[in-house]
């Protein structure tokens, strides 16, 4: 593998609380991804103006998103990026209003262009107090899926528990976890940086 290869990984923070645990998480990840070699960049969403989709299906003919917001920068953020983190907090059992527009602006937008996130690496990142993690996790994966991106496994499910600002980081097997995961994107993302496959 090349070694001048370096590989943008760009994570967007589902929390609207500042310094909270899904950000705490997220730097984790992102340091080891740096150590492994990738450039790496965190996006708070709440810091957008991002409003939901209003399902106009606009964009099914104009390509492009209608509504006068950042989601356009978003979006433009997504497409820039090699790997894509999604990091949320759990919210009655799924991820939050800001990572669920996210994923709805992104993901209609990318089907009325085609295929565009087609290979790009996708990890997510869920942080909760005690229950819902797994099905957020996967709700996460399974919009990664649909766009024809690549999932890359670890040792377990990237889940970590805390409930106050901080308390993540007590959960050390979820912050390795999350480390593990770094590492893991700046691997595989150098590696199809380096070998495209279309
Ligand atoms: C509106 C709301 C709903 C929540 N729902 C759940 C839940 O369903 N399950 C759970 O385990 N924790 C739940 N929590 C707790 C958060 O997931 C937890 O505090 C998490 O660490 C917050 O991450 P953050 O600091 O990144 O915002 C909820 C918190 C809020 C504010």
């Amino acid at each position: 593998m090349a070694d001048n290869v370096k590989p943008k990984v760009i994570a967007f923070i589902g929390s609207p609380r500042k310094g909270g645990n899904s950000e705490l998480l997220t730097k984790e990840l992102l340091k080891a991804a740096e150590q492994e070699g990738a450039e790496t960049e965190a996006i708070r969403l709440v810091e957008y103006d991002l409003k939901p989709c209003d399902a106009c299906l606009a964009c099914r003919k104009t390509k492009k998103c209608k509504i006068d917001d950042d989601g356009e920068k978003l979006f433009d953020k997504v497409m820039e990026a090699d790997g894509i983190v999604l990091a949320t907090p759990v919210y009655f059992g799924s991820c939050s209003p800001q990572t669920k527009i996210l994923i709805d602006r992104m993901g209609y937008l990318a089907k009325a262009l085609g295929q565009p996130l087609n290979n790009k690496v996708g990890s997510a990142l869920v942080v909760a107090r005690r229950a819902g993690a797994n099905f957020t996790l996967a709700e996460i994966l399974f919009f990664f899926l649909i766009n024809g991106m690549i999932v890359p496994g670890v040792s377990y499910w990237t889940v970590a528990y805390g409930r106050d600002k901080g308390e993540v980081l007590n959960d050390k097997e979820g912050v390795d976890t999350a480390r593990e995961l770094g590492r893991k994107l700046a691997w595989l993302t150098k590696l199809l940086k380096s070998k495209p496959t279309s």
